[in-house]
């Protein structure tokens, strides 16, 4: 994605996220040291995956699929195009935060073989004050 790609971002951080980034989140993922991979279709983008680099380790920071698109095997694809990237790319692991209660989220990484290595208390804002985040670890070694 580039940075022309904004408008539609926001749109799709607001219809998925009950407290979406902000616009100047956005543009700072736009500077070195992130990945910002955009899922498109018939021209329009329908979601994205935004990483940062640290060392050899990838941290997926945001993964976003437009509602309107949801549960279409969408989210599964970007994020196993994340991982491929990341594995050309050498990285070690990917690491990522996730809120204890998006279970549609967890069944996903679960289901690509992320693991739960830890809690972050209090991590997200939410509705009546403060929600855990559960992180997530994936191994992105490979033998030979
Ligand atoms: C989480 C999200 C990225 C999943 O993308 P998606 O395109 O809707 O999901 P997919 O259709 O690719 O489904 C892949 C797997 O995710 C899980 N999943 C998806 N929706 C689910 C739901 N409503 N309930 C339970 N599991 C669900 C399932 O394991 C599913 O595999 P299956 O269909 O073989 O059972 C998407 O729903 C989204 O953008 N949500 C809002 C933002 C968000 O929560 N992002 C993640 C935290 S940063």
């Amino acid at each position: 994605m580039s940075l022309h790609d904004l408008g539609s971002i926001l749109s799709i951080e607001r219809s998925g996220h009950a407290f979406p980034w902000t616009e100047t989140v956005f543009k700072d993922c736009f500077k070195p040291g992130y990945d910002c991979w955009g899922l498109w279709s018939g021209g329009e983008l329908h979601g994205f995956a935004i990483l940062a680099r640290q060392y050899d380790e990838l941290h997926l920071l945001n993964l976003c699929i437009h509602r309107s698109f949801q549960g279409a095997g969408l989210g599964r694809r970007l994020l196993r195009y994340a991982v491929a990237q990341a594995q050309a790319a050498s990285a070690r692991c990917m690491l990522l935060e996730v809120r204890a209660s998006n279970r549609a989220a967890i069944a996903l990484y679960v289901n690509e073989g992320f693991a739960t290595i830890g809690y972050r208390k209090d991590y997200y804002p939410a509705g009546n004050g403060r929600e855990d985040a559960q992180v997530m670890s994936l191994n992105l070694h490979h033998s030979p």
